[in-house]
């Protein structure tokens, strides 16, 4: 599956049955299930129907394995990989290791999902003032942000993708920024890892998160966090047997942490998602992650193109190294927009006054002709 032509493409949605329901568009909210995934599934629950115990200590094998793949997919250490069971677990793991005081500030972006800023503003790791760089046009320069970091800042926080513009940030920008600052940043991943390449050895970050359930091809209930060597004793906040170097010699009253990223998790995780994410994974690196990426960026190039020739205000750049998987435009009234699309079987999403769009590489051009016959008509009818 390497070849870049239509019968390629024919072969590979053979794998996702969602296209004979729907043209598919929002696979940055959820990725639809794809068949090798939803085997490893059902295999992992009818080993577990048949032998019970025997079948979690083979899942907790692929639980090694999935962290040895997250970890090679943004080029780091599997010893620097937690397992969680979201991105928003992930970020607030990442707030809980870096302990920010209510009297300093967090630096966000106003592009940021609800995860990225709602730890900061309320609970346990809330501070007096999270500071929101600002967009224009869908578009963040770095300078926003350095402006609002100072001597209180405890941490910076951005998306490596935004879900509200699709654009994407420089990580080497961002790295460079953590690294004069000295401020630590924690870079939400899921809108681009398995889309887009994110190397924490060339570009250095503190914390990295993501999730399996968007372009990895995983289920929910599966995320991760890459941390840093240096965080590496840092009381964890919470812990449990799955911490404990120690754990085998059943003594109560002496836990010995490990000194790797294992110390952060706690008790036996949720392992039919673990399967399903190891799948989804390895379906990501056979079919390609640099055919999947090019043929995402043509996708959304396509899209972004047809979609300003009818003056349509789109807020995700052209600049191919600008964006990922993710477009977002704005129209009148999208809800109603919206709404025929899904009654013409076309699956997008809708929030803050925009539509986004979210093509796979499973995408053919002819879905994405539907999609723009509908838009236009919409606008004509206006
Ligand atoms: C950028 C980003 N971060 C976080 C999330 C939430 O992910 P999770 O449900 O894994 O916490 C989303 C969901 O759409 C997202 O797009």
């Amino acid at each position: 599956m390497q070849l870049y032509n239509n019968s390629t493409i024919e072969e590979i949605r053979e794998l996702f049955s969602v296209t004979n329901n729907w043209i598919y568009l929002y696979n940055g909210s959820i990725n639809p299930c794809a068949l090798p995934v939803r085997e490893a599934m059902e295999n992992f629950l009818k080993d577990w129907q048949m032998n019970g115990e025997s079948a979690i200590f083979k899942a907790l094998n692929d639980f090694q394995l999935l962290k040895e793949e997250f970890a090679d997919l943004i080029g780091a250490d599997e010893r620097n990989i937690v397992v969680t069971e979201s991105t928003s677990t992930a970020i607030n793991l990442a707030g809980h290791i870096i302990q920010p005081l209510s009297k300093q500030n967090i630096v966000v972006t106003e592009l940021a999902f609800m995860s990225n800023t709602y730890p900061w503003l309320v609970g346990q790791l809330a501070v007096d003032d999270v500071r929101f760089a600002p967009s224009t046009a869908g578009v963040i320069q770095i300078e926003n942000i350095a402006s609002l970091v100072d001597s209180q800042t405890a941490l910076i926080h951005l998306c490596a993708v935004t879900v509200a513009s699709g654009y994407r940030f420089n990580m080497a920008k961002i790295s460079n920024l953590s690294k004069f600052s000295g401020v630590p940043v924690v870079i939400d991943a899921a809108q681009a890892v398995g889309v887009v390449e994110i190397n924490v050895k060339s570009t250095p970050v503190d914390f990295l998160a993501g999730t399996a359930s968007k372009w990895l091809m995983g289920p929910a209930g599966i995320g991760f966090l890459y941390v840093d060597d240096k965080y590496m004793d840092a009381p964890p906040s919470s812990v449990g047997w799955f911490a404990a170097s120690n754990v085998a010699d059943w003594d109560v009253r002496r836990c010995n942490l490990y000194k790797d990223a294992k110390r952060f998790q706690s008790g036996i995780p949720n392992l039919i998602g673990v399967v399903g994410a190891l799948a989804g994974i390895r379906l990501v690196k056979q079919i390609g992650p640099q055919f999947i990426s090019d043929r995402i960026s043509e996708l959304t190039g396509y899209l972004i193109d047809e979609l300003k020739k009818l003056n349509i205000e789109v807020l995700t750049p052209s600049n191919k190294n600008e964006r990922a998987g993710v477009v977002f435009f704005k129209v009148k009234d999208p809800e109603n927009l919206h709404k025929r699309l899904r009654n013409e079987k076309i699956y997008c999403g809708c929030f803050q006054q925009g539509i986004r769009v979210d093509p796979s590489f499973y995408t053919t051009y002819q879905e994405l002709y539907m999609f723009m016959k509908i838009v236009k008509n919409y606008l004509k009818n206006m």
